[in-house]
């Protein structure tokens, strides 16, 4: 019966979740749209940097900037951190719905490493917390003076993250905790930097002094950051649906390539936004394109090693199916945790894996994803085997 809730609970984070990151996402988009489409006019009251014009829903906008403040503090300020909080703490939460609480299945690889169930969840919980104080000190040495040399640290401690998780948990939670330790750093950088330097330059004006333009800058070189890892972060969250992205071996390959990805793709609304055009914009969607023919290329699951006159017989692929699969996709699953066969997936006849084809290959076949955490241990051979006769039928 707790598994029924925490489905419940899992389908209510997820979508609340996806609501709240669409609205941060969306809004941050919106904001740095704004940033680069304004243009200077003729007649701007004092201290406007540029306006932007646009037309939505029946009416028409105009909007000023004012680099440092107006004259006077507006009565009705309007602020822009809930939907970032709200996406960490419905991500953390669904962590924990998904990952700690079903941490021997999705979380533990005991072929990668043999933790506890504690031990997991501790590494997962401190590697988030001590990714964010690396990432942070790291921003304010003097590294972080030059955004381009401080962008190439933090993909490579992104690369070393993908390193370390790969060697700790199954692969599939290490892409996911990538994720995370990202979309960590994103929400922090709100949290302890950007808002809190804008309330204290709220404040400085207030008191009739001029603010520290250390503040402005720190806020800048933040949201710089949160404006390229967008792209990335979604797609690791994303992959989690897609096996074939859970390389087990090389996950940093992976990670790297789409971090670069999702970045250059960015970098082209960016540039497109300032009003450029030419070779500015036209670099990146070839480059990000044949990067991502590279990952397709390289995430292709290897020919499966079989004597080509082994014969695979019926017999064999059901009582692999039935040792391997049946025991959590059955009506009545016989593993301890399961009540219900998960996702509706039935896996008891040859009937029932013919009808599943597709998936059966994309979870067990062609990557590892399948069975959860090599709980039953499948091996390569029997992999080949699952593969051969579902390519024959
Ligand atoms: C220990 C229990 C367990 C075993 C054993 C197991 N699975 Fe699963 N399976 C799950 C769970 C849990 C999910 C749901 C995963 C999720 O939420 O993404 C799942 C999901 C699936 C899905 C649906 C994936 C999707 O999201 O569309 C397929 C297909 C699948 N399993 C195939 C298999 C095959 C094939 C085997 C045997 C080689 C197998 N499973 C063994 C627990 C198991």
């Amino acid at each position: 019966m707790v598994e029924h809730w925490m489905e419940w609970a899992s389908l209510l984070l997820r979508w609340l979740h996806v609501i709240t990151a669409i609205a941060w996402i969306g809004s941050s988009f919106y904001f740095i749209w704004l940033d680069l489409s304004l243009r200077k006019a003729t007649r701007l009251p004092d201290g406007v940097h540029g306006e932007s014009w646009s037309v939505h829903g029946g009416g028409f906008y105009n909007v000023q900037k004012y680099l440092v403040a107006p004259e006077s503090m507006p009565k009705e300020l309007h602020w822009f951190k809930y939907e970032s909080y709200v996406t960490w703490i419905s991500g953390f939460a669904l962590l924990v719905v998904t990952y700690y609480w079903g941490a021997q299945a999705f979380l533990i690889d005991s072929s990668v490493r043999d933790l506890s169930v504690a031990q997991a969840i501790g590494i997962s919980v401190g590697s988030l917390v001590v990714g964010w104080i690396i990432y942070d000190l790291v921003c304010k040495t003097p590294i972080g003076k030059n955004l381009l040399l401080l962008g190439a640290v933090v993909y490579m401690i992104i690369i070393l993250a993908a390193l370390a998780y790969s060697e700790i948990f199954g692969a599939r939670a290490a892409l996911l905790h990538v994720g995370a330790v990202v979309a960590t750093w994103m929400t922090g950088n709100v949290f302890f930097i950007i808002i809190p330097n804008q309330k204290k330059v709220v404040a400085s004006l207030q008191r009739g002094e001029s603010p520290d333009p250390a503040l402005g800058r720190q806020a800048k070189q933040r949201s710089t950051h949160n404006n390229y890892l967008t792209l990335p972060v979604l797609f690791m969250m994303l992959s989690n649906h897609y096996p074939m992205t859970f390389v087990s071996e090389d996950l940093w390959i992976l990670v790297g390539l789409v971090v670069l990805i999702g970045a250059i793709i960015r970098d082209y609304f960016n540039t497109c936004h300032t009003g450029a055009d030419g070779l500015r914009v036209r670099w990146q969607w070839p480059t990000a394109s044949v990067l991502i023919i590279i990952l397709a290329l390289w995430t292709r699951p290897e020919t499966l090693v079989l004597d080509a006159r082994q014969v695979v017989t019926d017999q064999q692929v059901h009582s692999i199916v039935t040792a391997h699969c049946a025991n959590c996709h059955a009506e009545r699953p016989t593993i301890a945790g399961f009540t219900a066969p998960p996702k509706g997936v039935i896996l008891e006849t040859l009937a029932d894996v013919q009808k599943y084809k597709a998936q059966v290959y994309a979870q067990s076949v062609s990557s590892q994803a399948m069975p959860v955490g090599n709980m039953t241990q499948m091996t390569p051979e029997e992999r080949a085997i699952l593969g051969h006769w579902l390519e024959r039928h």
